[in-house]
């Protein structure tokens, strides 16, 4: 018997180990003639946090750890100005080092330190190993600077080297001596040797007290060689996934751990030394070097949507609990802050989309992007518990937006779950504002995604849209396997056959540093040198590079345990199929395509399959990945347990 898709149940197919059972005959039917149904063309795409060091040590390429001195016990209960500093005196040399606020770079950047020089010898300085060492390639360049100020003194000419972990000297810039006002240095070096584990010092030897302030070495070989760019080859990683919108800064992060840690973006444009720094949520630091700017900048740089997420006036209602005394749970701007509030979040679409002549349109220009970025998405809140005092902002937030951009889509939240109170409530308010598009997170079982593979066929259509914020299917302790990724898979089908209602969704997190990891699983594992792609990372991949923008009904024989999905790319005219076999039955799959008389039944395809358990980790010698070949549709296809099969069919059909 053959049954549509939709009504095809996955549930308890899944399992451990590898495929043992003889293969069972499936067909699959779909007609050409069809028109299909339009679904999103902005279904698949990422959501970063600066959470695990995806930022600061991460993404952000700044190899300086704690390079403004503003690490505080705020971030971290055993950090201050000086962590990641060391004293350095060489050579019979003698001095100190202390760290003061009263006559800051900026006051968005008040502390810096004070080296007090009293016997120059073989200098006085301070030394930084970056984000556990700073990793330096032979032969390329780096560009250094600092912001010194001679307090007193005569002023004294700064040495800045790079040395190997044995102290061998691998880069080497002289710089001007300092003035009694602050001023920045810069030099760029280029490297000697390559190193994994380097580290920067900044000696000088002439008496006195000189201060210093955002000491920074940057790789001139960023992404896309930004200025204050992204790591390389990370970035390619992430780029590779050809994401269609890329959501930031946050997750909790951008609703922040009590109302003065709310991330507000005004706080992380202009010249770096001017931004505000502030404690992350996940307990470290985050300077905001990567900011709306960079963030915006990225997104056009791997032709992702741009999709900010700013808190809807409130603050995270798990807040307070790693402050001693600070107020605990969710809390409310108060109403007398709710107009300036409101007026940042306009400010935030005239920044992004506004004319260079515009006052914040004048600034992104400024920074080098007269262009418009192009903004369509807006996400106002993240998991909020829905309350009175939410509904109050949110709506404030809500109707200036509608008032003034129609033109921007408001992707409101409906809590931290699937279902349950906030949900419901969540939804609630979307139907009564009609919301555009609201955010539904979920961190199930890979069973829990395939018992729910019919979730959206039954979403009211005439209600808001869906924007699937957060998903992952967690295995036991909380890993990433191959029969996690696959549940995936199946789910993701369903929200490309959904996809008219569903109008994008993305996995999360996204990146997480070896070492420093506070959420567990995540997509892109890294440390300084390695990156390594869950295989999780490559279903998302395979998703996002062969996604259509019409979905076409087929059907596929009852017991088959199959998801399947065909799509149709208007633009190349290609026509995308999915396979997902969740179970331990490998499948002989036959198609039968009706409704058009010259269909090429050849095609590329890629299979992602193996061992159910298996894992992508950084010390996986052969990572589980995709392999492509050529498909003949006509001879039909072998589709292995537990495993996705994308199939390419280019042309017009
Ligand atoms: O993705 C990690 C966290 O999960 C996000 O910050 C938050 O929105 C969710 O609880």
């Amino acid at each position: 018997m053959i049954l549509p898709l939709c009504i095809l149940t996955l549930a308890q197919i899944i399992a451990s180990g590898s495929a043992s059972t003889p293969a069972t005959d499936t067909s699959i039917n779909i007609n050409l003639s069809q028109p299909g149904k339009a679904i999103s063309p902005d279904l698949f795409g990422i959501f970063f946090e600066d959470l695990n060091y995806a930022a600061d040590g991460g993404l952000y390429a700044e190899l300086v750890q704690n390079r403004s001195f503003e690490y505080s016990p705020g971030d971290h209960k055993d950090w201050n100005s000086l962590t990641g500093w060391e004293l350095i005196q060489r050579e019979g040399a003698k001095g100190s080092v202390s760290v003061d606020d009263k006559e800051p770079l900026n006051a968005n950047n008040p502390h810096y330190a004070v080296l007090n020089i009293e016997t120059g010898g073989g200098g006085v300085g301070l030394q930084n190993a970056g984000f556990d060492g700073i990793v330096l390639k032979e032969g390329e360049k780096y560009d250094f600077s600092v912001f010194a100020r001679q307090l007193d003194g005569p002023g004294t000419p700064l040495t800045l080297r790079l040395e190997s972990k044995e102290g061998e000297l691998l880069g080497e810039a002289i710089l001007p001596s300092t003035k009694p006002t602050w001023a920045k240095a810069s030099a760029s070096i280029q490297v000697k040797k390559s190193a994994d584990d380097a580290h920067l010092v900044l000696l000088g030897k002439g008496k006195g007290r000189v201060a210093l302030d955002m000491v920074s070495l940057f790789p001139q070989k960023t992404f896309h060689n930004r200025p204050n760019g992204l790591r390389a080859d990370l970035a390619q990683v992430v780029a590779d996934i050809h994401p269609k919108f890329m959501r930031f800064p946050g997750g909790c992060l951008a609703h922040g751990d009590g109302l003065d840690n709310i991330y507000r973006w005004k706080n992380t444009i202009g010249p770096v030394e001017q931004r505000k720094a502030q404690r992350n949520i996940w307990r470290y630091h985050q300077t905001a070097g990567l900011g709306y700017f960079e963030y915006f900048q990225f997104c056009e740089d791997i032709g992702a949507k741009p999709l900010p997420v700013l808190a809807a006036g409130v603050c995270c209602q798990n807040s307070g609990h790693f402050i001693p005394g600070a107020p605990k749970g969710q809390q409310g701007l108060p109403m007398d802050q709710m107009q300036d509030y409101v007026q940042e979040v306009l400010d935030l679409i005239e920044y992004a989309n506004g004319p260079a002549t515009s006052t914040w349109g004048a600034k992104r220009a400024a920074a080098g992007h007269p262009k418009p970025f192009n903004l369509q998405y807006l996400g106002v809140g993240n998991e909020d518990q829905i309350t009175p005092v939410f509904k109050e902002r949110f709506q404030m937030i809500f109707d200036a937006v509608k008032a003034k951009h129609p033109e921007i889509t408001v992707v409101g939240t409906v809590g931290p779950s699937p279902d349950g109170k906030d949900f419901e409530e969540g939804w609630k308010i979307a139907n009564e504002l009609k919301v555009p598009m609201v955010d539904e997170h979920y961190y199930k079982s890979p069973q829990w995604f395939l018992d729910n593979f019919k979730r959206y066929d039954s979403y009211d259509r005439a209600h808001s849209k869906v924007y699937v914020g957060e998903y992952a299917a967690h295995d036991d302790k909380r890993r990433t396997t191959l029969r996690s990724a696959i549940a995936e898979a199946a789910y993701m089908t369903q929200l490309e056959r959904n996809g008219d209602v569903v109008h994008m969704a993305s996995y999360a997190p996204l990146l997480a540093k070896a070492g420093h990891t506070q959420w567990n699983p995540d997509m892109i594992y890294f440390t300084n040198t390695k990156v390594a792609p869950t295989i999780n990372y490559y279903v998302q991949q395979l998703f996002a590079c062969n996604s259509g923008d019409t979905w076409l009904p087929a059907t596929v024989d009852e017991h088959s345990g199959l998801a399947t999905s065909a799509v149709r790319d208007s633009k190349t005219g290609d026509l995308i199929l999915k396979l997902v076999n969740p179970g331990v039955t490998p499948q002989s799959v036959h198609f039968n395509f009706t409704g058009h008389n010259s269909f090429a039944l050849t095609g590329t395809k890629w299979v992602l399959s193996g061992d159910s358990m298996a894992v992508n980790e950084l010390a996986t010698p052969t990572p589980l990945i995709p392999e492509k070949s050529p498909a003949n549709l006509g001879s039909g296809l072998q589709v292995p347990a537990c495993s996705l099969t994308v199939i390419r069919v280019a042309g017009k059909h």
